[in-house]
């Protein structure tokens, strides 16, 4: 019988550069649509699973039997249907994944960000969107900001630590992932913290962010937030500086490009203020901030060598010189539409659960919520 693995095994794997093959058993949209990646480069192949009921022999053909074969489906049934197919037709090392496509789109890897003794900072990468939430924890009480949706995650994490969740942030409304900021705050009998200039007149309850606020513990020790309104990417977008010391970016700076600000439709409002933010209140930060993305797009330009995706800002800032080097208005917002790509029609719909709008079953939450982002206002580096 063919063994199982975990979505955390699958990203190990792929972060030790292990010497398995992929096989992909969805069809091939859906696998062009989203597969999986991690910070190496794998060898994928996508077989559809209907190939190897009608002409097993005939599709396996396409695989050495003396190579590890890694099979991924939508659901774990028919990765286990074809990984039991390859082991009858003699391959030696077949697992599937457990759970499916939809445990790797909702994986969160934890990692630690070096920092001052008296308090930890914890960075959730979340491989299969390409984005990252993060911990603050200070004595037994841990703030998190941008939660996904597998709020189980965070209040596993914080139970196993005897913390106790007292603030949930999120830098703005999320239009490429469905956040899990409100459950997580209500489960938590937390505060749920966000910017009014996005949440205003929606379905959520908040606490309102005040431009310049510094947001403490309730045992009033340990390390400030303070809290910087960043519209741009949109008119809410925060920019939490953590201790003087680290900058919880959102999607307003990540560190390869900004945060597109055409993801509202108003492309030339929003991208004349995305400039002004960078220009009056992100520029006038301090170089030596450790820049906290909400996203990344390129592992080898954005990760550390410890897997973190993080940089000072002075080398963020040169990093992206061809966008931070703009000094006219006018030359930015053209820059931002030169650079711009369609935007997936699943956005309009999340942006909507997000604010309370809408409440599809979990089924369908799994489905909009998978993917990645595409929040960056380029790919470019220069
Ligand atoms: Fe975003």
């Amino acid at each position: 019988m063919a063994q199982s693995y975990s979505a955390a095994e699958l990203y190990e794997w792929i972060e030790n550069g292990a010497s398995h093959i992929y096989l992909d058993v969805r069809n091939e949209e859906d696998h062009s649509r989203f597969a999986v990646e991690g910070p190496h480069n794998i060898e994928m192949r996508n077989i559809p699973y209907f190939d190897f009921i009608e002409a097993p022999e005939q599709a396996s053909s396409h695989l050495d039997p003396e190579s590890s074969v890694r099979v991924i489906c939508a659901k774990e049934g028919s990765a286990q249907f074809v990984a039991e197919v390859l082991e009858s037709l003699g391959f030696i090392d077949v697992s599937w994944l457990e759970k499916g496509i939809i445990s790797w789109g909702n994986l969160l890897i934890p990692k630690r960000i070096p920092s001052p003794d008296n308090y930890q900072l914890w960075q959730f990468n979340r491989p299969g969107k390409a984005s990252c939430s993060y911990g603050l924890i200070h004595a037994d009480e841990m703030m998190v900001f941008d939660p996904s949706r597998n709020i189980g995650f965070y209040s596993d994490f914080a139970t196993q630590r005897d913390l106790t969740i007292t603030h949930v942030f999120d830098t703005h409304l999320q239009a490429d992932y469905i956040s899990g900021g409100p459950n997580l705050a209500k489960i938590s009998q937390a505060e749920y913290i966000v910017h009014e200039g996005d949440f205003s007149g929606s379905d959520i309850e908040f606490r309102p962010i005040v431009d310049g606020e510094r947001i403490q513990f309730n045992n009033s020790s340990g390390p400030d937030i303070l809290c910087t309104h960043s519209p741009g990417h949109t008119p809410g977008s925060t920019t939490f500086v953590i201790d003087e010391r680290f900058m919880i970016s959102g999607d307003t700076v990540f560190i390869v490009s900004v945060g597109r600000p055409d993801l509202g439709r108003k492309v030339v409002e929003w991208a004349k203020e995305l400039y002004r933010t960078l220009k009056t209140r992100i520029c006038t930060l301090p170089e030596n901030l450790i820049v906290l993305p909400g996203h990344y797009t390129d592992w080898d330009l954005e990760s550390t060598d410890d897997y973190l995706i993080l940089n000072d800002f002075g080398t963020v800032k040169r990093m992206n010189e061809d966008i931070y080097e703009i000094d006219d208005e006018d030359q930015f917002v053209e820059y931002i539409i030169e650079n711009m790509r369609e935007q997936p029609e699943v956005y309009d719909e999340i942006r909507k659960v997000n604010a309370g709008f809408i409440d599809p079953d979990e089924d369908e939450q799994d489905i909009m919520d998978l993917g990645k982002n595409e929040c960056a206002a380029s790919h470019m580096v220069s």
